[in-house]
C-alpha cells in the first residue's frame, strides 16, 4: 500500500484571502497544495495565472502541485516553472505534443505529470511513462469544483496503476473526492487525492483533511496489494 497525499485545490477557498488560504491549508494538515489553472479555452472557466502562483510561493514551502487546464500550454511552463511550481501537470488532450511538453518542463528541473480528462483512455499515456512522475486521473470533467465524481473512473485507476508497475509515479485523483469517494479512488490504486469542496466546506480544514485521510487510508488497506 501507498502512503496516501492530500492536496487541497485551492478553487474552493477565498480568492480575496489566497496567502492566508495556504498558511490554513498547509497548518491543517495537507500534504501538497493543488493549483488549477483554467484558460476559458480548454475548459469553459477562468481562474489563476503565474503571477498568482508566485504571489503564495511565500507562505508555505509544502509542494506545489500545479494543474494546468490550458491549450496550448507549452508557452506558459516557463512561467509556471519560475512563478515556483514543484510539480507541473499537462493535459493529455491539448496538444498533438505530449512528449515535447513533458520533456519541456524537465528542462526547468520541475516534476512532470500528465492528467487525462474522463473520456480519455488510458492508452494516450501508454508510450511516455518513463517521463512522468505523475498520472492525474480526472474524476469530473474540468472547469468547476463541486461536481460529482463519475463511478466508471475507478476502473481506469485501477487499470494505470497496473501499467504504472513497479515506477515511481504518482497516481493522483481530481474531482468530486470526499471520504466516501476517496476510499473508492484509494481502493482502486490512487495515491494522492485532490479535494476542493470537501476540504474548504465548513471551514474545519484539519477535520475534513483528517477525514478523507483516514477513509482513503482504510480503502488502500483493504485493497489486493497485486499491481499496487
Ligand atoms: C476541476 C479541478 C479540481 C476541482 C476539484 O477542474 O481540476 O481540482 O477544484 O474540486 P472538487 O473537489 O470540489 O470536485
Ligand atoms: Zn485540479
Amino acid at each position: 500500500m501507498h502512503d496516501i497525499l492530500i492536496a487541497p485545490s485551492i478553487l474552493s477557498a477565498d480568492f480575496a484571502r489566497l496567502g492566508d488560504e495556504v498558511r490554513a491549508i498547509d497548518q491543517a494538515g495537507c500534504d501538497w497544495v493543488h493549483i488549477d489553472v483554467m484558460d476559458g479555452h480548454f475548459v469553459p472557466n477562468i481562474t489563476i495565472g503565474p503571477g498568482v502562483v508566485g504571489a503564495l510561493r511565500p507562505h508555505t514551502r509544502k509542494v506545489f502541485d500545479v494543474h494546468l487546464m490550458i491549450a496550448p500550454c507549452d508557452p506558459y511552463i516557463e512561467a509556471f516553472a519560475k512563478a515556483g511550481s514543484d510539480i507541473i501537470t499537462v493535459h493529455a488532450e491539448v496538444g498533438p505534443h505530449l512528449d515535447r511538453s513533458l520533456q519541456l518542463i524537465k528542462s526547468f528541473g520541475k516534476r512532470a505529470g500528465v492528467s487525462l480528462t474522463p473520456s480519455t483512455h488510458e492508452s494516450a499515456i501508454a508510450h511516455v511513462l518513463d517521463r512522468l512522475d505523475l498520472i492525474l486521473v480526472m474524476t469530473v470533467n474540468p472547469g468547476f469544483g463541486g461536481q460529482a465524481f463519475i463511478p466508471a473512473m475507478a476502473e481506469k485507476i485501477r487499470s494505470i496503476r497496473g501499467m504504472i508497475g513497479s515506477r515511481p509515479i504518482h497516481l493522483e485523483v481530481d474531482g468530486g473526492i470526499n471520504a466516501e469517494t476517496a476510499a473508492i479512488a484509494a481502493t482502486a490504486g490512487a495515491d494522492v487525492l485532490v479535494a476542493g469542496s470537501a476540504v474548504f466546506a465548513g471551514g474545519r480544514y484539519a477535520e475534513n483533511i483528517a477525514a478523507i485521510r483516514s477513509a482513503a487510508a482504510a480503502g488502500a488497506r483493504s485493497a489486493p496489494a497485486q499491481g499496487r
